[in-house]
């Protein structure tokens, strides 16, 4: 089990650019079984996550190759619909290849994703979109398929809006026979950059970034070749380490607009920031005022940020209170920290951050992919050595992140395990 180690206390500086989103890739790399041809994307990240995303397409008879950041996906061979329980319990977001599979062959089997280390993350609104389109759901021993003869068209009210239930009813429709509209449809960036990779590829889709999505159903989709947008949490994340740190970053591929309510409490925080068409320019103060965060869909904090911005108010000047409204079981990393020295309560879906000038190195553990993150936030601004172990799942999310924060000056390595 490979760690990271960081000596804590260096300033951060200097300029780093962001990589390709992962949240974006997963669904469009889903995608691209729709067109029974060639996709090349370009910017893809090269993170666990991704790489499985493609393990799952070869095992279901696509050709994948790939060079850095691009991969060219073929799928005109595709001759499997089912996927395997053992990538499914590997990755929960595999269950967006259901979508693409009845898309284009009008049939899916794959198992429940299962419980997760953030919360129970239910699938029941992916379900019942699919239902509205007229297909046929059975449910065998944890075991779902998924079939019909033709995809409907159907008007579908989402009860939360849901990012993944979105992108799997928008993967189903847009080959289906009519219109297809979603209403209260997520509208987090990562469905733009969906529904702009489905438009070149010859899909009919509107509305995405607002809640009311319309898909006009087509009969065939073409090659295509996509550059998949910039990271946000990943910028996030970067600022929040530059803060924590009191320092001066600067990052580059990145959309500002995506991350508005994070550079907002930034701001407030006390850090100067500047921002371009892409880049962000960020310089924190020696020590930040407190922040008050709740968590909501987009365009509200995003859920993801919740952990590195409870480790950012850790030095805080004063208390800062989180509510995470998002997901139920999201503060698993908060025991780490506060083994860090940070003074944190919890109560229901509140965090009471109390500011404390220091905090020092400890031996911990990342809990989760954006929980492990926060711990890598909170260490660079520890006093002392800071081992993480079980970064497998900051692994799972973030391209490069020990050389990225090394190139800002930081004192970190990877630890390869026995
Ligand atoms: C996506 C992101 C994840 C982010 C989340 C919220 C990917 C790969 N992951 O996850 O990083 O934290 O959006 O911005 O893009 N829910 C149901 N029933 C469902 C589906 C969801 O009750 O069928 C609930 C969930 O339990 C959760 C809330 O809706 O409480 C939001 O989940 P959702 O937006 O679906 O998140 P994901 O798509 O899983």
């Amino acid at each position: 089990m490979s760690s990271y180690v960081i000596e804590g206390g260096k300033k951060l500086e200097g300029e780093i650019k962001v990589s390709g989103s992962k949240n974006s890739s997963l669904p469009i790399i889903a995608a691209t079984i729709l067109n029974g041809g060639i996709s090349k994307l370009y910017n893809v990240p090269k993170i666990h996550d991704t790489q499985m995303m493609f393990e799952i397409l070869k095992q279901l008879g696509c050709e994948v190759k790939k060079n850095g950041n691009k991969v060219v996906v073929d799928s005109s061979k595709l001759n499997k619909h089912e996927i395997s329980e053992n990538l499914m319990r590997e990755m929960r977001s595999s269950v967006i290849l259901a979508g693409a599979l009845i898309g284009r062959v009008h049939k899916a089997v794959f198992s429940y994703p299962g419980g997760c280390d953030i919360g129970t993350r239910p699938i029941d609104l992916h379900l019942k979109g699919f239902e509205k389109l007229g297909i046929n759901i059975k449910e065998n021993y944890g075991n779902i398929s998924c079939v019909c003869d033709k995809i409907e068209s159907a008007k579908i009210d989402l009860d939360f809006p849901s990012v993944g239930a979105t992108e799997n009813i928008i993967l189903a429709s847009c080959l289906a026979d009519g219109t297809t509209i979603i209403s209260n449809a997520a509208m987090e960036p990562e469905i733009i950059d969906l529904q702009d990779f489905l438009n070149k590829m010859g899909a009919k889709i509107s509305g995405a970034g607002t809640n009311i999505i319309e898909i006009k159903g087509v009969k065939k989709l073409k090659d295509v070749s996509y550059n998949i947008m910039p990271d946000r949490i990943e910028a996030g994340t970067y600022l929040c380490a530059g803060t924590i740190t009191g320092g001066n970053i600067k990052l580059i591929n990145v959309v500002p607009e995506h991350i508005t309510p994070v550079i907002n409490k930034l701001e407030e925080a006390g850090c100067k920031i500047d921002t371009g068409k892409n880049y962000i320019e960020l310089e924190a103060p020696k020590r930040i005022k407190p922040i008050n965060i709740k968590t909501m869909p987009y365009p509200g904090f995003p859920t993801d940020m919740q952990s590195v911005i409870t480790a950012v108010a850790t030095t805080a000047k004063g208390t800062s209170v989180i509510v995470e409204n998002i997901f139920e079981n999201r503060y698993k990393y908060v025991q780490e920290l506060i083994r860090m020295g940070a003074k944190i309560t919890i109560e229901g879906k509140t965090a009471i951050v109390k500011g404390v000038r220091r905090i020092h190195g400890a031996n911990v553990k990342a809990t989760d992919l954006r929980g492990g993150a926060a711990i890598v936030v909170e260490a660079l601004a520890a006093k002392g050595t800071t081992r993480i172990d079980e970064i497998k799942y900051i692994l799972r999310g973030y391209e490069d992140l020990d050389k990225k924060l090394k190139s800002l000056g930081a004192k970190i390595y990877i630890k390869e395990g026995e």
